[in-house]
């Protein structure tokens, strides 16, 4: 029986599942995943040895930004499945000791939303003050402030002679947080999900909900709105109801730097249990081509581990629904796909903190090469991919940086078999053409196969304490491949040491550590530790006692 109250730190030693529902699993063939279709697939996820789910968003939305607009955070997207299904699919995944997270877009709402409709009407309409409103200045918007998804925040009302802020599209007006009935009405909305079982949220761009309240242009567009002075109050306030409720919370929090992270996650006065921070992925370059060093890699994730040791606890990640394929970001995903995306595993599986794997990224699934604009659905990738052309970029350059960077990437839908095997319906975003190899039958059949390597991770990441609790340190190889690093307790300890790139390298491991028996390597052969020689993209796991 899953019980989070008596239980109250299970998602420390706990492994986390990426669900993007739309494109899951379809089970009435429309061509979009659905809940039903999550809970037939529960089998399989029991099979990876995870123990939480999180699932994106799934509800009432006109989706603009694919269900990052909720219209009723009581309802469910038709598309998706009823409320019926939802508590159906809780009670389904908790039978398999699996808990259930889902999404809390609390920072904006869709314009669709009855709190907005109602809000836009009048400036004495209850609602209206839920919103940021300001007055033109000059007859054009308040101030230079920037909505993420280009263009200016602020979109003007008619009715009112007012503009109203979104900080992304102009369908996501943000939630005014200054007004104190916001966070009422968010509560009830915690409350009840809580009623229905759900353990845990992931809030979504949770650092935004506090903006500067001068209202005055920007030098710097985060000065503006991301974790600006105050926000504390309104983070400690809904943290009193996650707890009341003993909910799991991890706040996306790009661009909250680690000092402040360990205000934010700390284990007794913190508001949340874990947050997700986007240094190591590079997240604010969007679009950019280019490959992420091992030594910065080694930099920043080494800092995340130092900062929040004996404090608070990491989340660890490296893809997302908002990021490109790990395996074609940072690894080799032409013919050292199955070695990278296993090196890459291990390098960031067995660090300290609570591990999550995104959909597809258990199989090495690979960005999809779309060279058409109209294979693309993200509104952002369209976005820019107009704004590029319109700066006078040519269209193959342009589609280059999107097929390196776009979200499209991350929401090609599940590979389950050589024949696709996600819909019999064409799929509302084109499934990737390498699923007649790279799929789940495949390498449920193969003992070598990215799958079956994240499933030992899994096991052997919930099995051992010191996995849990040990110790990170980085053994520094100041080059620009290696990552090595222990995990440590009690003198006993793991060495993970691997090779994240496309040469070969040489490795010698020090006489400080004895005993040492290899435990797991994405290679066949063996090796000697005081003279290791490291193939690209392999990766090898002692356990060892210190001397
Ligand atoms: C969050 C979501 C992203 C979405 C954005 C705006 O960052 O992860 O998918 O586009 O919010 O809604
Ligand atoms: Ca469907």
């Amino acid at each position: 029986m899953i019980s989070n109250q008596q239980d109250p730190t299970w998602w420390q030693n706990a492994v986390g599942y990426q669900i993007y529902p739309k494109s899951f699993y379809d089970s009435n063939n429309d061509g979009i995943g659905d809940l039903p279709g999550i809970i037939e697939k529960i089998p399989y996820i029991k099979s990876l040895g995870v123990n939480f789910v999180w699932l994106s968003p799934f509800f009432a939305s006109p989706n603009v930004d694919n269900g990052y607009d909720v219209s009723d955070y009581e309802d469910i997207d038709p598309q998706y499945g009823t409320l019926d299904d939802t508590f159906k699919m809780i009670k389904q995944f908790h039978q398999n000791d699996i808990r259930v997270v889902f999404d809390l877009v609390i920072n904006y709402t869709s314009d669709q939303h009855h709190w907005f409709q109602e809000a836009q009407k009048s400036v004495d309409n209850p609602y209206h003050d839920f919103y940021i409103w300001r007055k033109p200045v000059a007859g054009k918007v308040p101030n230079n402030w920037v909505s993420l998804f280009g263009g200016s925040a602020w979109t003007y009302n008619a009715a009112t002679d007012e503009y109203y802020y979104h900080l992304f599209a102009k369908q996501q007006p943000d939630l005014n947080w200054e007004n104190p009935k916001v966070h009422q009405a968010v509560k009830q909305i915690i409350d009840w999900w809580a009623e229905h079982g759900v353990d845990g949220f992931r809030l979504d761009a949770i650092s935004h909900l506090k903006k500067n309240q001068s209202f005055a242009d920007v030098q710097d567009q985060e000065a503006a709105m991301n974790n600006v002075f105050g926000i504390e109050k309104f983070l400690d306030e809904l943290s009193t109801d996650f707890k009341r409720n003993h909910l799991m919370t991890v706040g996306e929090a790009g661009g909250v730097p680690v000092t402040r992270a360990r205000e934010w996650v700390n284990t007794k006065t913190g508001y949340f249990d874990m947050i997700f921070q986007f240094d190591h992925v590079s997240f604010w370059e969007k679009f950019t081509v280019g490959k992420i060093d091992v030594a910065m890699l080694r930099k920043t994730l080494t800092n995340w581990q130092n900062g929040l040791e004996g404090i608070g606890w990491n989340t660890l990640f490296l893809e997302n629904h908002d990021l490109p394929r790990a395996v074609s970001y940072f690894g080799n995903d032409g013919d050292m796909r199955q070695q990278s995306a296993t090196a890459l595993a291990m390098m960031y599986f067995l660090m300290k903190g609570t591990p999550f794997i995104y959909q597809g990224q258990e199989l090495g699934m690979t960005n999809v090469s779309f060279d058409n604009i109209d294979q693309y659905r993200d509104l952002d990738s369209k976005r820019f991919y107009q704004e590029e052309l319109a700066k006078g970029a040519t269209k193959a350059e342009t589609l280059f940086k999107l097929q390196k960077k776009s979200r499209d990437n991350a929401r090609t839908p599940m590979q389950w078999t050589s024949t696709g095997g996600f819909s019999n319906h064409q799929p509302w975003i084109e499934m990737n053409p390498n699923h007649q190899t790279i799929n789940v039958k495949n390498e449920q059949a193969d003992s070598n196969s990215v799958l079956s390597f994240y499933k030992r991770l899994t096991t052997l990441r919930l099995s051992d304490p010191v996995l849990l609790a040990g110790k990170y340190q980085l053994i520094d190889t100041h080059d620009h491949q290696l990552y090595v690093y222990t995990r440590e307790s009690a003198r006993k300890g793991y060495l993970i040491i691997t090779n994240l790139s496309d040469t070969p390298a040489a490795y010698q491991v020090t006489s400080d550590f004895q005993n040492l028996e290899l435990v797991l390597t994405n290679r066949s052969a063996e090796q000697n530790p005081t003279a290791m020689k490291l193939q690209p993209w392999s990766a090898y796991l002692y356990k060892y006692e210190r001397k």
